[in-house]
């Protein structure tokens, strides 16, 4: 498994120039470069262009975008797409994220789109799948995370597999403060592993990276981190923060060793 990746989800939040010093607030606090994690942030598409001149030109810091539209171009008004994305300096993007889901109503159908989209520009696919609270309480977190593995990844193949990092993020978890335990995590995490295996290869899992998000906060990223089924973490509201989101990327730093 390579290095855990931690996320920095801003969702709606920083104008681009509180983005600016945001990112110098958050530089302050690492003299030197992360080694033994990757460390990425998530500005809104308005804040990309700000975020990366204040990170520098070849900064061990990386950056995603939120969304993309899976058309490369066209009559899309108010998309943006994978080559604009890139063209800011992504290598990443967040792909079904629940807001998305819920909010915007996208399907599965829409998000396969995105991932290919993603895969076909060159940025690394974050994809989001998680149940909502009725569903875990009914028992179908498995089957509702199958399913969103299945619409999302199906016509993606093994060596695209690579590139991509699955974020479990359980709807009831997501900004209440009542994250997942280690243990509820690792047995939806050993279940997406399994889906993997079966559908692709032993050698596709060990490739794939599963990171959590729900309510992560510097408390509890050692705890999450400490097991081999979690990779890394997407987070968001200790994300808008310099001083919480740096003191995760430091928890993360020398949990890995
Ligand atoms: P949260 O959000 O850390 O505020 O719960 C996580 C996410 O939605 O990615």
């Amino acid at each position: 498994m390579g290095k855990p990746l931690i996320v920095g989800n801003w969702k709606m939040h920083k104008t681009a120039s509180e983005a600016a010093t945001f990112v110098q607030a958050l530089q302050q606090r690492f003299p030197a470069a992360l080694t033994r994690i990757e460390l990425v942030l998530a500005p809104p598409f308005t804040a990309l262009e700000s975020v990366r001149t204040a990170l520098g030109p070849s900064s061990w810091i990386g950056l995603a975008a939120q969304n993309l539209h899976w058309e490369s171009q066209g009559a899309f008004t108010g998309e943006i797409s994978g080559p604009m994305l890139r063209d800011l300096g992504c290598r990443h993007v967040i792909i079904g994220h629940s807001e998305r889901r819920t909010l915007f109503g996208e399907r599965d159908r829409d998000i396969q789109k995105k991932v290919r989209a993603a895969l076909t520009h060159g940025l690394r696919p974050i994809l989001c799948v998680g149940e909502s609270l009725s569903e875990r309480e009914g028992g179908q977190t498995g089957s509702v995370v199958t399913a969103q593995l299945h619409g999302a990844l199906r016509h993606v193949t093994a060596e695209e597999l690579a590139t991509i990092t699955i974020a479990y993020e359980p709807v009831w978890a997501i900004g209440t403060g009542r994250a997942a335990t280690t243990e509820q995590a690792v047995e939806v995490h050993q279940s997406i592993r399994t889906y993997i295996v079966t559908n692709w290869t032993q050698a596709a899992v060990s490739t794939v990276r599963v990171i959590y998000g729900g309510s992560v906060t510097p408390q509890n990223i050692a705890s999450l981190l400490a097991s081999d089924a979690i990779d890394g973490a997407l987070v968001g509201g200790a994300c808008l923060d310099p001083e919480s989101f740096a003191t995760i990327a430091h928890v993360a730093e020398s949990s890995h060793t």
